[in-house]
């Protein structure tokens, strides 16, 4: 079975000491990862080190970085290297979230450069994808986010491609407590795995995990993860809320 990842995306939120109290009591709550489970805990840079600390003996919990940088080293102000993600021991990077794209101006080419280092040295790329409300009104969203995937990954190889975790997040329901319904989730998740099949053949596709993101929380993510397409989720608002995120995780299948 493809893994099921229940992803936390802390963004912009929290001091060091509401991010350790979060971890340790989502830590200390029930939840019991199968072999194809996994818990990633995307934090902001300055708690990468402590969150690794908190969670390196536990089994299938990852912390990921919500960012890197596409060159190795040198005068990039302000920037982090997937080298420096490696040496506090991360091997997991969230990439291209709508917020990067949209703030920062993340071109699809820029990501694609950004997976490619990723992959390089074995890091995880948890690439983002997903379209606005004008596009998904326009009935535009497979061509919109297949554009995404061709111009960010599909030059990866075979062996590449099942090393990064698909997030589909319609930029419309991030946030906004507005998810997509459980069929509208399957629905472009089966066809973001139907695009991945005929690049890259059935058994390729059926490896990849695709998640799904915006306004996942514990009442809804066992009606999303149930559909055979989503493999999980990225989760912002309800990862901050121990229980809410520790429900989230034991949601997965
Ligand atoms: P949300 O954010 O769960 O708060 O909608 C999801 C995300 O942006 O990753």
């Amino acid at each position: 079975m493809r893994k099921q990842i229940a992803a936390a995306n802390w963004k912009m939120n929290l001091t060091l000491q509401q991010g350790e109290k979060l971890l340790d009591d989502i830590i200390a709550l029930p939840h019991q990862l199968s072999e194809h489970q996994q818990a990633v805990f995307a934090v902001p840079f300055p708690y990468l080190a402590m969150a690794q600390q908190k969670i390196a003996e536990k089994k299938n919990v990852f912390v990921a970085a919500q960012n890197c940088y596409n060159k190795k080293s040198g005068a990039y102000t302000g920037e982090t290297s997937v080298e420096m993600l490696l040496s506090v021991g991360v091997h997991h990077v969230v990439l291209g979230h709508s917020e990067r794209r949209e703030y920062f101006n993340e071109s699809n080419q820029f990501l694609g450069e950004k997976v490619d280092i990723c992959l390089a040295n074995n890091v995880t790329p948890i690439f983002c994808c997903g379209e606005a409300l004008s596009v998904r009104e326009a009935n535009g969203q497979n061509e919109f986010v297949a554009k995404q995937l061709e111009e960010s990954l599909f030059h990866l190889s075979t062996v590449q491609i099942q090393e990064v975790v698909i997030a589909y997040e319609p930029i419309w329901a991030i946030g906004t407590g507005k998810t997509a319904s459980s069929a509208q989730a399957q629905e472009i998740h089966a066809f973001i795995r139907s695009q991945f099949a005929a690049k890259y053949g059935d058994a390729v596709a059926n490896n990849i995990s695709i998640l799904y993101g915006g306004s996942v929380k514990a009442n809804n993510a066992k009606e999303l993860f149930s559909q055979p397409d989503v493999d999980g989720g990225l989760v912002g608002g309800a990862s901050l809320i121990a229980e809410e995120f520790n429900a989230i995780i034991n949601s997965l299948k």
